[in-house]
């Protein structure tokens, strides 16, 4: 059965078809040193048979650190070491494991991070909010160089390859989405595609130059950006296109931007664990901070607007695009849950491998499952109490199950 059966992702040879698509950790200290509890989590989807591990997004640059608490850091070579444990353990176990490069640009707080926030341009985030400043374009080059040097350290440390994080609009989507992008500079929207990808092309430069065909090279990039609609089907498909000429070894497709997460996971909206844990929503002094209640309801509502929801497998009509377009493997993510969605979009090939986040906080032995019972249906209920509280300073679990 193809689920099953082995499949490269550049260099590297997976036991199977199955991936633990990125999912933040929140087991890191605040220096970003992974905790004991970070590889225990890896040791746990190791052992229950996955064909490889996405880590949760890593930063790559102190101020492009996420709001969330307890988020992983590859910023530094003093790091190598501590993720050593953790690579050695997961291959013990025939798994591959990816490190997430990430930089969130305007898509984190000043308040919790304590650093200046950048973007490509100064417009602020709808949910984040805040006063971006846009990033010189000597930061911008300075910012290419960190990303090799993170993927540097990445390799000395064990991991299998990187996945670059150019979705959900951390940096490399704004730079990407014509909506955000408002560069005047190089590295502005391309006159023909209409998109930005020259900050992008150049990292994924660097990284290949830096560490070498051995190293597999992944990318998650989103097929739309919900609100302003800017990001048309062409424009996806000429993202697609330009990464076909970058040959990355494996793309992973998605959804959205953090302006509506929830478009991202898809699923109920658990608004009192979003109220008392959200940072941007929460509030200290409860009904008297009328204006915070104020921007929470226009928020919410235009949140509400623009909801899409839970379907299975619900970014194929984007994979099938990718899939006309280019012979990079394609990795899909989104609401798979049972083995018969899996094994109909692999043996059909609209896909090559699929990938699963939600489904593996709560069962991280899922693929042992389904090697017992080729029909077995994720106990995932969507019920997202595990995104909203990355929010809080608690380690990402699952909440229902
Ligand atoms: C708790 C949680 C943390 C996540 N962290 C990340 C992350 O660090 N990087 C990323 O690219 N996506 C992240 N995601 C998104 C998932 O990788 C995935 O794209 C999304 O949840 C849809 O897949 P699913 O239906 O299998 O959950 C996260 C999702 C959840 C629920």
């Amino acid at each position: 059965m193809k689920l099953f059966e082995p499949a490269n992702i550049g260099p590297c040879r997976l036991k199977n078809r199955l991936i633990r698509s990125a999912t933040f950790e929140g087991m890191s200290d605040p220096e970003g040193y992974p905790l004991p509890e970070y590889r225990h989590l890896y040791q746990q989807l190791a052992s229950g048979g996955v064909g490889g591990i996405i880590t949760g997004f890593a930063y790559i640059s102190p101020e492009g650190k996420a709001m969330q608490p307890g988020q992983a850091g590859i910023d530094r070579e003093e790091m190598i070491e501590s993720y050593l444990p953790v690579t050695e353990m997961v291959h013990q176990y025939d798994c591959k494991i990816f490190m997430q490069l990430a930089h969130t640009g305007r898509q984190t707080r000043k308040k919790e991070t304590r650093q200046d926030v950048y973007g490509v341009s100064n417009q602020r985030s709808l949910y984040f909010g805040g006063s971006p400043r846009e990033l010189t374009t000597e930061q911008v080059y300075a910012l290419i160089k960190r990303f090799g040097e993170a993927a540097v350290y990445a390799k000395a440390a064990g991991f299998d390859g990187v996945q670059v994080h150019a979705a959900h609009g951390y940096l490399i989507h704004q730079f990407i989405l014509p909506s955000i992008n408002h560069r005047n500079d190089e590295f502005g929207i391309h006159d023909i595609n209409g998109i930005g990808t020259k900050f992008l092309g150049l990292v994924l430069e660097e990284i290949r130059n830096k560490c070498g065909r051995d190293f597999a090279l992944l990318i998650k990039v989103s097929g739309s950006d919900d609100y302003f609609t800017k990001f048309t089907m062409e424009q996806f498909a000429s993202l697609i296109r330009f990464l076909d000429a970058q040959e990355v070894d494996g793309l992973e497709i998605s959804y959205g931007t953090m302006d509506n997460a929830l478009n991202i996971f898809r699923g109920d909206i658990p608004l009192k664990m979003i109220l008392k844990h959200n940072p941007v929503f929460k509030t200290n002094s409860g009904i008297k901070d009328i204006p915070l209640l104020i921007k929470n309801v226009f928020i919410y509502g235009l949140m509400r607007a623009k909801l899409k929801s839970f379907t299975p497998t619900y970014n194929l009509e984007y994979v099938k695009i990718a899939k006309a377009l280019t012979d990079i493997p394609i990795i899909s993510v989104g609401g798979f849950r049972k083995g018969a969605e899996m094994r109909h979009c692999l043996e059909n090939g609209f896909v090559d491998f699929v990938s699963l986040s939600r489904p593996f906080i709560c069962e991280p032995d899922l693929v042992e499952k389904l090697v017992q019972d080729e029909n077995y249906s994720a106990r995932c209920v969507n019920c997202n109490i595990c995104a909203v509280m990355c929010d809080s300073d608690r380690q990402t679990r699952c909440y229902k199950n």
